[in-house]
């Protein structure tokens, strides 16, 4: 640790902070003006399992889907809302209902009752869905935090299948099997503006024994159901609704898949590659942009989750994600959650709520500010995404310090116009020890077309400057 003489001595390059001795030198990074081709579509998350157990709670929805300072009494905290805009909504595979006299849902022994998520189609008697054959008021707490998102301004909403309806299977039984397909109406009261079929269809896991619902369907056979669905879609008008695939657990496999589906369906019938996160670091990130953005599919990471509750492994793969996948949007799995997964600490099979892990605040400082509309922006380093929102014209940086740089500066020469020396920008950081969590801070300002700030090792940090054109 450096003693208090020596940095007295130091130069004071940052206004308001003192720059330490032997610091490792800022590798200024170029915020450069090279935007990205699509604007970000936002935020979001899936809401089965936690919006089943506690889909009625107006401050869980709060600190979700609205920005504003939201007390959040299970961990005696005020939290700064998430803002998330985009809902993944689960359609449930279980109903309890006899058909023919005698057929029933085999259950697994394993999968609790907070994983079973209730289906609308009871029997496949009738394909109306005004029909006996249909029950509307099933499912209704993942329903009620779906409209509760919407009336906070979510505007963007999937519906996403872990598995065909029991009677559907060979087996009956919704947590493994082989088959695929679901449509929902539009008395729910919102327009879901992409349909995903399958959800890690080409996994192996998903059997009989499993603890959730699932259910493998091989990349051969989502060649076959992809056109089905699609002319089913087309039948019913559904044609603002596209179809999202094939939501494969990692970006090894998306690719995969996405090859043998093959380009020619991929560009008629399928509207976005989704993906999920679930191989970290690693993973074909670059060549899943290149085939999507090759036959005019957006893309999204559209399930992200780990167990490391400090949020670093989240920030690096989010930094991953939106420099090289260049995602549309970005998906966590689900806020309540324990062992380290969940953005707030939850055990949803007892009920019990606590209190945000550091890894929601690190999320905060990329939700809160990258916002639906902005542009994201090339940099030329690792550890920064950067966004601009040309209406307004705020440039918006984000920047994660993992390797012991002491301060971060900011490049904005390539800009046509910046704010003059001595601007304050606004800033937000959260360190590695919680010091400060997501803790705002105004006392840096714009020199010699330039932004410097400290930053210990293991802090995230946002920045917002206005007055910045491209
Ligand atoms: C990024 O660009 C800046 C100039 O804006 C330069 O000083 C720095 O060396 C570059 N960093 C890398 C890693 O290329
Ligand atoms: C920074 O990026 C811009 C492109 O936006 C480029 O023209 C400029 O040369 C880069 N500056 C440096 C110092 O690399
Ligand atoms: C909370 O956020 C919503 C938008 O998401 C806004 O309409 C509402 O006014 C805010 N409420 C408060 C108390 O700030
Ligand atoms: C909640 O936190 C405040 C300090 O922020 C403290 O004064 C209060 O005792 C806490 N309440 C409970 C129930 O822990
Ligand atoms: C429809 O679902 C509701 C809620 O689960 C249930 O109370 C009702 O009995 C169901 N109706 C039929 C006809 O199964
Ligand atoms: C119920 O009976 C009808 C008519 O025989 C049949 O088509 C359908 O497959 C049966 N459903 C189930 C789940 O066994
Ligand atoms: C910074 O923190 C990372 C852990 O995130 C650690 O691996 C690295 O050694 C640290 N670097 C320095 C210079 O302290």
């Amino acid at each position: 640790m450096p003693g208090m003489v020596s940095r007295i001595l130091v130069p004071v390059t940052i206004l308001g902070a003192v720059a330490l001795p032997n610091a490792r030198a800022a590798q200024a990074t170029n915020i450069t003006t090279d935007l990205y081709a699509d604007s970000w579509e936002g935020w979001g998350v899936s809401l089965a399992w936690w919006a089943k157990a506690f889909g009625d709670r107006d401050d869980l929805a709060d600190v979700v889907f609205t920005r504003n300072s939201t007390y959040w009494e299970p961990g005696n905290q005020t939290l700064p809302g998430l803002g998330l805009n985009i809902v993944r909504y689960n359609a449930g595979a279980c109903s309890w209902n006899t058909i023919n006299g005698s057929v029933t849902m085999s259950a697994s022994p394993n999968i609790p009752a907070t994983k079973q998520i209730e289906g609308y189609w009871l029997d496949g008697l009738s394909t109306d869905p005004r029909s006996s054959s249909w029950n509307w008021t099933v499912d209704a707490s993942q329903r009620a935090m779906m409209l509760k998102a919407q009336d906070r301004g979510a505007n963007i909403f999937e519906l996403f299948s872990n598995s065909p309806m029991w009677w559907q299977l060979n087996n009956h039984n919704p947590s493994g099997a082989d088959d695929g397909g679901s449509n929902l109406p539009s008395q729910l009261g919102v327009t879901f503006d992409s349909i995903e079929p399958f959800n890690e269809p080409s996994s192996n896991w998903w059997k009989a024994s499993g603890t959730q619902e699932g259910c493998y369907i091989g990349a051969s056979a989502q060649k076959s159901i992809v056109p089905i669905l699609y002319e089913q879609m087309k039948t019913r008008n559904l044609d603002k609704t596209i179809i999202s695939a094939s939501d494969e657990n990692s970006y090894q496999l998306a690719l995969s898949s996405w090859n043998t589906i093959g380009r020619s369906i991929q560009e008629a019938n399928i509207g976005r590659m989704n993906t999920h996160g679930y191989s970290g670091s690693s993973g074909p990130r670059d060549d899943l942009q290149t085939l999507a953005r090759g036959v005019g599919q957006k893309v999204w990471d559209s399930e992200y989750g780990d167990n490391d509750e400090s949020g670093d492994t989240m920030t690096k793969n989010i930094i991953l994600d939106l420099r090289i996948l260049k995602p549309d949007a970005w998906v966590q799995w689900q806020i309540l959650d324990g062992s380290g997964w969940g953005l707030i600490s939850a055990d949803i099979s007892s009920g019990t709520l606590n209190g945000a892990t550091h890894k929601y605040y690190e999320l905060a400082h990329f939700t809160r500010h990258i916002r639906p509309g902005m542009q994201l922006l090339e940099t030329n380093s690792t550890n920064v995404v950067a966004a601009i929102d040309q209406s307004s014209h705020t440039l918006v940086i984000v920047a994660a310090n993992w390797d012991g740089q002491e301060t971060f500066e900011f490049d904005l020469s390539a800009f046509s116009k910046i704010p003059g020396d001595g601007t304050k920008i606004r800033g937000w950081k959260t360190d590695r020890v919680g010091d400060s969590l997501y803790s705002s801070f105004g006392n840096i300002a714009v020199q010699n077309e330039r932004i410097s700030t400290s930053f210990e090792n293991g802090t995230i940090q946002t920045l917002e400057i206005d007055g910045v054109y491209l």
